[in-house]
């Protein structure tokens, strides 16, 4: 690989990323709530458990609610210029119906974003990140009311209100597109035998669209210079095989995610729509003038996750299939997988820009990208992760060529800077930091933080502005 080679914007956004509920724990701390990550010992791929026997590695944490001050040290001596994490909605309403929010919470938050702001690390936040009250679960059935709108426009104004001048960059929900897969995780609900699951799906997705159409209208009138995006989680489908066929499947898994962007990025829902709808007999109820708010209120930016693709058939019965994360697909005979399965592909990132880029024609950011895998503690605290060198390096390289190709993109936030808590599974052993977190998947250790190989190269990668990837 030659070096020097790669040119990144100048006021590129290096950092990392991270969720409340993987990283903070202290899960009823300061008057927090109980949120439906809260109820997933084992992640969102395990079943809602509400407190049997046992400890639960997420309840803990990493513990970034006492320890995020040695935290962004060591991002700040990363060179970080950015930082994502969520808002614990439960910090700020409990309930989530509150009227007024728990001021412990926000001066947390506020405690958070002002450490951040003293090394010069912009704070990108995303306002809801896979946990909701389970007390708006509990009692509307999640985002299956539009009672949920109202609740969250109330989150999100406090947010803008209290964090105005401090934070620039937003986004509204984290992977909305979960929805469609994980629906207790993306939207509080709990599909009963005999529902259709699409027309709950799809409806519960309706008054997300809303509420964050009505969320980027409240920031930009907080916030006049702030830039709000929605999020999703982008795992580009390739055709299995050239028949016409399987061309057509990959170009409806595409559009299976891309709906979410095209609702939000272009401020309505898409011709294609109306179609997989009936398909699947999902009948949206609508309010009068809802067409409209999503018509004026679309996301000023398109953060999206990459971790992998996946290849679609027409036909995948047989077929071998793979992991992945929200969803896999049918194995790709040209993809190496992780230790988790998911299949790595770094072109896969510089086609994922262009294409995003040429469908929204709006600014990309990367908000989460990386490897989960299980590193080694060797002897005098070495942890040799080359292989998460090797992962980011490509696909660092591969985010340069797609900057030269002349996609617009803000930034980068690798995902798990430090080690957390893995969402699918809820495990600790799942890894993707430059920092290592001593715990392990059932909770045990002393929560001490070691710096990883990775640590010196992404330092350097950012003191050179993306131009040393060796
Ligand atoms: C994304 C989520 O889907 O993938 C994160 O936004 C998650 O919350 C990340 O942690 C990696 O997935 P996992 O299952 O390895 O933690």
């Amino acid at each position: 690989m030659q070096s020097n080679t790669y040119t990144f914007p100048k006021n590129f956004l290096w950092g990392g990323a991270v969720a409340a509920n993987q990283v903070e724990g202290a899960f009823l701390e300061d008057g927090k709530g109980l949120s439906t990550a809260d109820v997933l010992p084992h992640g969102i791929t395990g079943p809602i458990m509400e407190f049997p026997e046992g400890k639960y590695p997420s309840h803990e944490a990493i513990d970034f609610y006492h320890r995020y001050k040695e935290d962004i040290a060591l991002f700040a001596e990363m060179g970080f210029r950015c930082f994502r994490t969520s808002i614990a909605w439960t910090r700020i309403f409990p309930e989530g119906d509150e009227e007024l929010p728990n001021e412990e919470g926000l001066h947390f938050y506020e405690r958070l974003i002002d450490e951040l702001l003293k090394y010069n690390i912009e704070p990108v936040i995303t306002i809801s990140h896979y946990e909701m009250p389970l007390g708006l679960a509990k009692k509307y059935g999640g985002w299956r009311s539009r009672k949920t709108i109202e609740c969250y426009e109330r989150f999100a104004k406090v947010l803008f209100d209290r964090f105005r001048g401090k934070v620039k960059y937003w986004m509204t929900f984290n992977e909305i597109n979960i929805l469609a897969h994980y629906p207790f995780t993306g939207g509080g609900i709990i599909v009963q035998e005999g529902e259709n699951k699409k027309q709950i799906q799809y409806q519960a997705a309706h008054h997300q669209f809303v509420a964050s159409a009505l969320a980027v209208k409240a920031c930009h009138e907080a916030i006049p210079d702030a830039k709000i995006g929605c999020m999703l989680a982008y795992i580009p489908a390739y055709p299995l095989t050239s028949a016409p066929e399987d061309v057509f499947a990959a170009l409806q898994g595409e559009r299976e995610i891309l709906m979410f962007g095209d609702v939000q990025a272009r401020g309505g829902y898409p011709s294609y729509a109306a179609q997989f709808f009936k398909e699947n007999n999902v009948v949206l109820e609508m309010e009068p003038g809802d067409d409209l708010i999503l018509k004026s209120h679309p996301v000023d930016f398109i953060g999206f996750s990459y971790y992998m693709s996946r290849a679609v058939s027409a036909n995948p019965e047989g077929k071998e299939t793979t992991a992945g994360n929200l969803f896999g697909g049918v194995k790709n005979p040209y993809l190496p997988s992780s230790e988790w399965g998911w299949q790595i592909d770094p072109i896969g990132l510089r086609i994922a820009l262009n294409l995003l880029y040429d469908r929204y024609q709006k600014p990309l950011f990367i908000v989460e990208n990386g490897l989960g895998a299980a590193d080694i503690l060797e002897v005098d605290d070495m942890i040799n992760d080359d292989y998460r060198i090797n992962y980011l390096r490509e696909h660092l390289s591969e985010v340069a060529k797609a900057i030269q190709d002349g996609v617009d993109l803000i930034g980068y936030t690798s995902w798990g800077p430090i080690d957390l808590i893995s969402a699918s599974t809820g495990e600790m052993k799942k890894r993707y930091g430059y920092i290592y977190v001593d715990k392990d998947n059932v909770g045990e250790g002393s929560l001490r933080r070691i710096k990883k190989k990775s640590f010196s190269w992404y330092k350097k990668v950012i003191a050179s502005n993306g131009s040393d990837l060796d």
